[in-house]
């Protein structure tokens, strides 16, 4: 059996906890969940009767840092959902190099170490031979580093071209069918949950270029910053501009786009019928291969379907460890 422990008790982590204790995949024990109020931890596995939505009311919760729970004594993987920090990646960066240092293999949503600092990570992973799987980060539950990375590992990636953010989409949507407010339509995204905490880095284009930098190190070895992204968002897209598009066949969409001119985010007129052209809460992505030309996929970029991103790299993790005996 593979011991994990969940760090961040959020949206994500709470349905996460609650599959892995009921079993969703054999050979995991979830044996410890860490919020930021502290961590429960038991060594025989939790059972979905351990996992409340609040954890404070629990009488084995140790109001200690996650970071006493991330220990190879007791752990073989750590699953960082601790809300993405722009600004230094923390406190995910920390749980996740902490992991990674004593050979802890790591499965995370948490866009801010990822797009930070990829190499760093990646460095440390190969020196401890752990593992960092991070699908969850982009595209919610699109599977778009592993279509690259299993499918189409052989062809060249060119560019990458595509709507990464949910919340935006689903804001122009309303704007373009409804003739909502920019305003409106970013309440109701709330509403739905799929909003930053901060939904201003989803308005001003932060979170796509985050997604870009991603993508374009692990898909295109790129060695990109957020620094290096040319960032517009759509706070000054009108009701107006809308209108005008739609009059000639068009909408208008936030787009980021990585090729050979670099990486740029910015809101861009777009054809009705163009295939990467899709609504709501949608995301896609039309990559450009070298040998295989143009590839788009389409799926459900935020809220309840990264869960199917994290199961998934959590599989791959089991696979590859009950592949090496060590478990
Ligand atoms: N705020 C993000 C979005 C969440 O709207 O796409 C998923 O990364």
């Amino acid at each position: 059996m593979l011991r994990c422990i969940i760090v961040g008790y959020g949206f994500l982590g709470k349905r996460l906890a609650r599959l892995l204790a009921s079993g969703a995949i054999g050979d995991i024990k979830l044996v410890g969940v860490a919020s930021s109020k502290g961590y429960i931890y038991k060594e025989y596995g939790l059972m979905p009767g351990d996992l409340p939505d609040d954890l404070r009311f629990l009488s084995i919760l140790k109001p200690s840092p996650a970071s006493e729970l991330i220990d190879k004594r007791i752990t073989d993987l750590l699953v960082e959902l601790t809300p993405t920090n722009i600004r230094d990646g923390e406190p995910g960066l920390t749980h996740i190099r902490l992991a990674l240092e004593q050979g802890i293999d790591v499965v995370t949503a948490n866009k801010g170490p990822i797009a930070l600092a990829y190499e760093e990570l990646m460095g440390l992973a190969e020196k401890s031979g752990a593992m960092l799987l991070h699908e969850a980060t982009v595209g919610g539950g699109i599977p778009l580093i592993s279509l690259k990375n299993r499918c189409l590992a052989a062809d060249e990636l060119l560019s990458i071209k595509g709507i990464l953010n949910g919340t935006t989409n689903y804001i122009l949507s309303r704007m373009h069918f409804e003739e909502m407010t920019l305003e409106l339509a970013l309440r109701e995204a709330q509403m739905l949950g799929i909003a930053e905490r901060d939904p201003t880095l989803d308005l001003e284009g932060v979170d796509t270029a985050l997604k870009l930098v991603i993508l374009a190190n692990s898909l295109m070895n790129a060695g990109k910053r957020l620094s290096d992204v040319k960032i517009m968002g759509i706070t000054r897209i009108t009701s107006e501009a809308i209108a005008a598009a739609k009059g000639s066949g068009m909408t208008i969409k936030l787009i980021g786009i990585a090729d050979e001119e670099g990486l740029r985010v910015a809101p861009k007129l777009v054809r009705l019928n163009d295939p990467i052209c899709v609504h709501g809460t949608l995301n896609a992505v039309s990559f450009n291969f070298r040998i295989l030309g143009r590839l788009t996929i389409i799926g459900e970029g935020a809220g309840e379907s990264t869960v199917s991103a994290l199961l998934n790299d959590i599989y791959e993790v089991v696979k590859a460890r009950s592949r090496s005996n060590r478990i």
